[in-house]
C-alpha cells in the first residue's frame, strides 16, 4: 500500500480558487479505498512497525534483519532496498511519498493509494511541531502515522550528517549545504530523541 500526502500546495498554486481546490480534493479522495486496510486495534494483537527513514546512518548498521521483523514496514520517498538489505531490510508494506512531479495519468492500482488529508500535515506541524519550520518532513509525518497505526513503532534512519545534512544511505552527498531546508531538523530529531525516552517509540540511532 501506498500512503501519499496531499499535494495541497500544487493544487493551490495551480489555479488558487476556492472552487478549483474543492473540485481538486473531491477528485483526489475519490481515489480512496472504501475500507481502511489498518485492523481496528484490540488487545489480542500487537502490531509492530518499522518506520524507515533515509539518513546515511543506516550505512553500516545491520539493522536489515530487525527491520523485516516487523509486521509493517514504512519506507519513504526514494528510499530503496536494493543493494542495501542487511542494512535497511528487504520488505516494504507501506510507502509514504510527498509531492513529486507526476504525469496527469499513470497507469497504477488506485486501491493501494491513499491520500492523507491535508489537515493531518497542519496537525502533526502544530501539534506535534509547535509550529517550528515551515512544515515537518515526510519521515516525522510518517512516524506520526505510525503512532496512530502500530502498537509498537520501531525507527530508523533518522539523524543528519556531522555536517547537519539530510544525507541519504544510497548516495554521497554533493550538495553540502542541503540542511533541512523548511523542515524543522533539530525539533524533529529532538522530538523522536524524547519519545524515545518515554518509551513511546524505539530509535535506532545508526551508525
Ligand atoms: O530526504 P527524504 O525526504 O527522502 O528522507 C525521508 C525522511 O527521512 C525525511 O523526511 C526525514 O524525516 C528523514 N531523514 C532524516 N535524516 C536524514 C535523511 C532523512 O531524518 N539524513
Amino acid at each position: 500500500m501506498k500512503c501519499v500526502f496531499s499535494p495541497q500546495k500544487r493544487i493551490q498554486s495551480r489555479n488558487p480558487t476556492f472552487s478549483a481546490y474543492k473540485k481538486a480534493v473531491k477528485e483526489m479522495f475519490q481515489m480512496i479505498p472504501i475500507s481502511a486496510e489498518v485492523e481496528a486495534s484490540s488487545p489480542d494483537r500487537c502490531r509492530t512497525c518499522a518506520v524507515v527513514g533515509n539518513s546515511v546512518n543506516l550505512k553500516k548498521s545491520h539493522y536489515g534483519p530487525l527491520v523485516d521483523f516487523q509486521d509493517v514496514v514504512i519506507r519513504m520517498n526514494q528510499g530503496r532496498t536494493k543493494g542495501f538489505e542487511a542494512d535497511v531490510g528487504t520488505r516494504t508494506t507501506h510507502h509514504v511519498m510527498s509531492y513529486a512531479p507526476m504525469k496527469s495519468k499513470i497507469k497504477a492500482n488506485k486501491d493501494l493509494v491513499m491520500v492523507l488529508n491535508p489537515s493531518f500535515m497542519r496537525y502533526v506541524h502544530e501539534v506535534w511541531l509547535q509550529k517550528k519550520g515551515l512544515y515537518p518532513s515526510t519521515g516525522f509525518m510518517a512516524l506520526v502515522l505510525a503512532l496512530h497505526i502500530c502498537d509498537e513503532v520501531h525507527v530508523f534512519g533518522y539523524g543528519a550528517d556531522s555536517d547537519g545534512n539530510w544525507s541519504h544511505y544510497w548516495e554521497e552527498l554533493r550538495n553540502k549545504k542541503l540542511k533541512t531546508g523548511g523542515h524543522p531538523g533539530d525539533t524533529e530529531y529532538a522530538m523522536i530523541k524524547e519519545l524515545d525516552q518515554h518509551r513511546i517509540i524505539t530509535f535506532y540511532r545508526g551508525w
